[in-house]
């Protein structure tokens, strides 16, 4: 079983114009769709779709139209309150592709809702494999809220990953080896902000930025590298995994598939290569799909992917 969280989840809403926008005008929408979002919905939302147990856990009131519209998708969904409506995101998109993204602030978080987020997830990862923390805080989170939530997990078997940015993420790499998870996924840039690097699109100097959290308590670092594909490092080894060849379509949501790979590839009890290369699969195939559209294992090209060993020093071959 994969429990994921979703600390700050949305509903986004994209609405797709026939003619060019203008301010202060009445205009018409070709389309509007409507789509519950979150970094944790989508790997559950591609755990489900691999036939994998999980459980998506997310604060919400459990009447909101966005849990129903969840647990229609056949997604085993556990609405943690007392919580306000998620935050809507709004996308527009003019005739000639010119988007404009209108971000809604989300509702602050109240300490007792965080303390029943925590208490809820200990008790969901009594029984599962891995307990996944995933995306951004909501207003009025403590930055170092994740590391505090990985400490209270260590009570149970389950192993913890964690994707974030930004000052949640600043806060973990700052406090370890206190708070440090089993697994950290950070994409390049995300990587560099907590390693003080510069760019980190190459993978030798990625790899040698993740030994560092690896030195500081971080059992493996998956550091996606967008179209260079992704480097493992862990206590085992340095691995680089070079993407099929893809026609990309849209990345969003990419490393959330490149994430639930990984744990898959895991959950089969594969080796660290090979975990490697079924997160690279699982992302480049999210990355030649529509939108947030997720792969299902059919698309998933794990045998079109290569794995190399990196210098576990170095990162050079
Ligand atoms: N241009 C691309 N070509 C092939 N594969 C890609 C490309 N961009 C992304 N991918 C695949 O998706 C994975 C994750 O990409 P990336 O590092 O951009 O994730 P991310 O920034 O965490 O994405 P997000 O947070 O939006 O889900 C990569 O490791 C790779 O497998
Ligand atoms: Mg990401």
């Amino acid at each position: 079983m994969i429990v994921t969280l979703t600390a700050n989840p949305s509903i986004d809403h994209t609405v797709m114009l026939t003619s060019p926008l203008r301010r202060g005008e009445v205009l018409r929408a070709r389309t509007t769709t409507s789509q519950p979002g979150g970094k944790g919905v989508n790997i559950s939302g591609t755990a489900y779709a691999a036939g994998v147990p999980t459980r998506a856990v997310l604060p919400c009131p459990d009447l909101d139209p966005m849990i129903a519209e969840l647990r229609a998708t056949g997604l085993d969904v556990v609405a943690v309150g007392p919580s306000g409506r998620p935050r809507i995101n709004t996308t527009v998109t003019e005739p000639d592709g010119t988007t404009t993204k209108l971000n809604g602030p989300g509702t602050a978080a109240t300490p007792a809702l965080l303390d029943a987020l925590a208490a809820r997830l200990v008790q969901e990862a009594e029984h599962a494999s891995w307990v996944v923390l995933a995306g951004s805080l909501p207003p009025g989170t403590p930055a170092g809220w994740y590391a505090e939530v990985v400490s209270a997990l260590r009570s149970t078997s389950a192993r913890i990953a964690v994707d974030t940015s930004e000052a949640p993420l600043e806060a973990l790499a700052a406090h370890l080896p206190a708070g440090a998870p089993d697994l950290l996924k950070p994409n390049a840039e995300e990587l560099a902000s907590i390693t003080g690097s510069d760019s980190l699109d190459d993978p030798a100097a990625a790899a040698s930025a993740a030994r560092t959290l690896v030195d500081r308590g971080v059992a493996a670092v998956l550091a996606t590298l967008g179209g260079n594909g992704a480097v493992l490092v862990s206590a085992e080894g340095t691995w680089h995994a070079t993407p099929p060849p893809t026609e990309v379509v849209s990345t969003v949501g990419a490393g959330d598939s490149s994430l639930f790979g990984y744990l898959l590839a895991d959950l089969r009890g594969l080796s660290a290569p090979e975990r490697l290369g079924l997160a690279v699969a699982y992302g480049s195939a999210a990355a030649g799909l529509p939108g947030t559209t997720l792969p299902t294992p059919p698309q998933v090209r794990a045998d079109l992917v290569s794995v190399r060993d990196l210098d576990p020093i170095t990162g050079g071959l």
